[in-house]
C-alpha cells in the first residue's frame, strides 16, 4: 500500500483516544500498553500510520524521551515498524486477528474455529426451491440486458407490499432494490451528505454503518442506547443543537444493544429529528427478527414520512443472497438512483427473482429460523450464566446478539486471547463512535448449539488468561503477549 493510501491516525485524535491514563509512570510503558490496547480492540486499526515522535509529543504535552522510548516498546514486541517514506505503522504481531473497522468474516479460517465477528446465520431450509423457482423463471429476463438499475418491478412490489402490510402504505416506485442494506447506507451516503456534514448515530452502533458513512470525513455525534432502550431526553438535547444533515438509527433490536424502541419512543424521537431538521435514516436490516413477539412496534417510517429507510434480506433470509432496499420519499428517488448508477448499476436478476419468490411464500422470517434463533440465544444465555456468572447482559426479545458487560477485564485483551483459542468476536469499543464499552463484547448466537457451549467455554478460558495475566491496573487493560 503507497503511503497516500495507509490509514493514518493524526497526533490530536491519538491523544483524544489515549486520554491521560495512558502516561501514568512509567510513563513510556503507560503509553505503549495504551496504544496496544487502542490496537487490540480496534479503535486503531491494524496497519494504520502513527504520528510521528514529535507530533505526539506535542499533542501530549509530554517529553519526547516518553514517547521514543514507547515507540521503542512498541517496535521491540512488533506492535511497531518504521519504514523511511512510510512513516511507523502499528499493527497486531503474528497471526492474530486483524482489527479492521469493520467486521467481515475471517478469511482462511481454521476449520476448528468459531466466527462470531458477523452477527449472520446459515440460508434457512428451503432457499434452494426458492433458487429453483427462480432459475425457472429467468429465461424471461434473458433477452434484456440484465440491468435493473432501481431492481425488479416484481420485486420491488413485493418489498413495498410488505411495508404496506406494516402499516406504511408504500408505491414500488418509492423502492430501490440495492446489493443489501450496507451498501444501501453508501448509496445514501454518497446522495445526501457532504464532507464535514454532521451526522448523528447511536452510541454504540453498527461499525460497517459507521464507516458507510464515511467516518472520516463525517462529523459523527451520538446519542446514547444500552440493552434498555434509547436515552431520549439527551437524543432530544444532542438533535436540537446539533445541525446534522442526517441521523442514522436502528430502532429495530438495536446492533449491538438489542433494544426495541417503543411506538411512544419513537414518536418522540421523530417530532425531535422534524424540529431539528435532521433527516432520519432508519436501518430495518433486523426487524423481522422478532423472536418472542410481543407489542408491535410502528414502522419508524409512520411516525417520520421524510425517513430514508433501509432493509435487507439478509437476516431474515440469508446473507448469501446480498439484497436489500432503500425506501425514499418521492422527491429523493431520482438522486438515490443518480448516486447508484456508479457504484453498482444494479443487484443480479437471479437473487432478485429468489428474494421476490421467498417474500410471496413467508410471511416475514421462516419459522424454523426464528426457532432455531430463540434456541441458540436461550442456549448461549444460559451457559453464560454458567461459567461467567458476574457477566451482565439482558436477553433481548429480538436480533441477533447478545451485548455483554464482561465486569472487569478488557474486552479488547479479551478478543485477543479469544482469537487465539479460535473464537473470533468483536470488543466493545469497535461499536463505539463515542468511546467506552471497554468491557463489552457482542456475543451473536448464530451458530449451532454445541457451537454456541464451545465458545462460550473458550470465552472463559480468554477471560481467564487476561485475568492472571494482568493482576492490576494498567496490565489488565493490555493485549495478549504484553507483560507490563
Ligand atoms: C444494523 C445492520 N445493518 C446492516 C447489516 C448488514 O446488512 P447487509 O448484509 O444487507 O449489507 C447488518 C448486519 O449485521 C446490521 O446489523
Amino acid at each position: 500500500m503507497t503511503a497516500a493510501l495507509t490509514p493514518a491516525v493524526s497526533a490530536a485524535r491519538l491523544g483524544r483516544l489515549l486520554g491521560p491514563e495512558a502516561l501514568e509512570r512509567p510513563a513510556y510503558r503507560s503509553l505503549a500498553g495504551a496504544i496496544m490496547a487502542l490496537l487490540a480492540d480496534g479503535r486503531i486499526a491494524s496497519g494504520t500510520r502513527l504520528p510521528s515522535e514529535r507530533e505526539l509529543t506535542t499533542a501530549l504535552g509530554c517529553s519526547r524521551t516518553t514517547v521514543t522510548s514507547a515507540y521503542a516498546v512498541l517496535t521491540d514486541r512488533g506492535y511497531l515498524t518504521t519504514r523511511r517514506g512510510s512513516g511507523s505503522i502499528a499493527r497486531i504481531p503474528g497471526k492474530a486477528v486483524a482489527a479492521s473497522r469493520a467486521l467481515s468474516p475471517a478469511a482462511d479460517l481454521d476449520p476448528d474455529a468459531i466466527d462470531l465477528t458477523c452477527a449472520a446465520t446459515r440460508a434457512p431450509s428451503g432457499i434452494l426451491d426458492a433458487y429453483r423457482s427462480a432459475v425457472a423463471e429467468l429465461p424471461a429476463y434473458l433477452g434484456d440486458n440484465g440491468y435493473a438499475p432501481v431492481g425488479l418491478l416484481e420485486l420491488r412490489t413485493a418489498i413495498a407490499d410488505r411495508f404496506r402490510e406494516r402499516g406504511l402504505p408504500t408505491n414500488a416506485d418509492q423502492i430501490l432494490v440495492t446489493s443489501g442494506a450496507v451498501a444501501g447506507l453508501a448509496i445514501v451516503t454518497r446522495a445526501l451528505l457532504r464532507p464535514r456534514d454532521r451526522v448523528v448515530v447511536e452510541n454504540p452502533t453498527y461499525p460497517n454503518a459507521l464507516e458507510a458513512l464515511g467516518r472520516n470525513t463525517s462529523r459523527i455525534i451520538t446519542i446514547p442506547v444500552d440493552e434498555e432502550g434509547h436515552d431520549l431526553a439527551e437524543a432530544e438535547r444532542v438533535l436540537g443543537n446539533s445541525g446534522a444533515r442526517a441521523a442514522y438509527l436502528i430502532p429495530d433490536f438495536h446492533n449491538p444493544t438489542g433494544a426495541l424502541l417503543d411506538n411512544a419512543g419513537r414518536e418522540r424521537l421523530a417530532a425531535a429529528l422534524a424540529r431539528a431538521r435532521v433527516r432520519p435514516v432508519i436501518d430495518e436490516t433486523i426487524t423481522e427478527v422478532d423472536l418472542d413477539g410481543g407489542p408491535a412496534a410502528q414502522p419508524f417510517g409512520a411516525f417520520a414520512p421524510e425517513a430514508i429507510i433501509l432493509g435487507s434480506a439478509a437476516k431474515a433470509f440469508w446473507g448469501g443472497l446480498r439484497i436489500g432496499w432503500i425506501r425514499v420519499p418521492r422527491t429523493l428517488a431520482a438522486s438515490m438512483l443518480d448516486a447508484r448508477a456508479t457504484l453498482d448499476l444494479g443487484a443480479p436478476i437471479l437473487e432478485q427473482l429468489v428474494l421476490t419468490t421467498l417474500l410471496r411464500t413467508h410471511d416475514g422470517m421462516p419459522h424454523d429460523r426464528r426457532h432455531e434463533l430463540r434456541s441458540a440465544r436461550d442456549a448461549t444465555a444460559a451457559a453464560l450464566r454458567e461459567h461467567l456468572p458476574t457477566a451482565r447482559f439482558t436477553s433481548p426479545r429480538g436480533g441477533l446478539s447478545l451485548w455483554v458487560d464482561l465486569g472487569d477485564v478488557n474486552a479488547g485483551a479479551v478478543a485477543l486471547a479469544a482469537g487465539e483459542r479460535g473464537l473470533l468476536l468483536a470488543a466493545g469499543p469497535r461499536f463505539a463512535p463515542a468511546g467506552g464499552f471497554e468491557h463489552h463484547i457482542r456475543m451473536p448466537y448464530v451458530a449451532d448449539l454445541a457451537s454456541m457451549t464451545d465458545a462460550v467455554t473458550r470465552l472463559h478460558g480468554a477471560i481467564t488468561h487476561v485475568r492472571e495475566m494482568g493482576r492490576a491496573g494498567l496490565a489488565a487493560r493490555l493485549p495478549h503477549g504484553f507483560v507490563a
